[in-house]
């Protein structure tokens, strides 16, 4: 990864599985941004707020994420660089 390069972690994990993380990994992988690498992880530690997804380098964290919401954050925050508010995990990014 260098500088300009992000990463979006989709956890593969038992939990987020459950909940359809590999659908949410495979909309990813059908959306593909230059710079941007997507790939399937371990357990984030998060278990139970699944789908997790977690971009690097910028720490923001997505939680209970869809498959069909997968094309805002492609569009608003790997595009733009602007992190969708509503699909933020609330325990890391607290709503005001
Ligand atoms: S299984 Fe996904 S965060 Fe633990």
């Amino acid at each position: 990864m260098t500088n300009n390069e992000k990463c979006v972690q989709v956890c593969q994990n038992r939990t987020c599985r459950k909940q359809g993380a590999k659908e949410v990994l495979a909309a990813f992988e059908a959306s593909p941004v230059p710079g941007v690498e997507v790939k399937g992880s371990s357990c984030l530690g998060q278990c139970g707020n699944g789908p997790m997804v977690l971009v690097l380098p910028d720490m923001v964290w997505y939680a209970h994420l869809q498959p069909s919401e997968v094309s805002s954050i492609v569009e608003k925050h790997l595009l733009c660089g602007q992190p969708v508010t509503k699909m933020l995990y609330h325990r890391f990014h607290v709503q005001r």
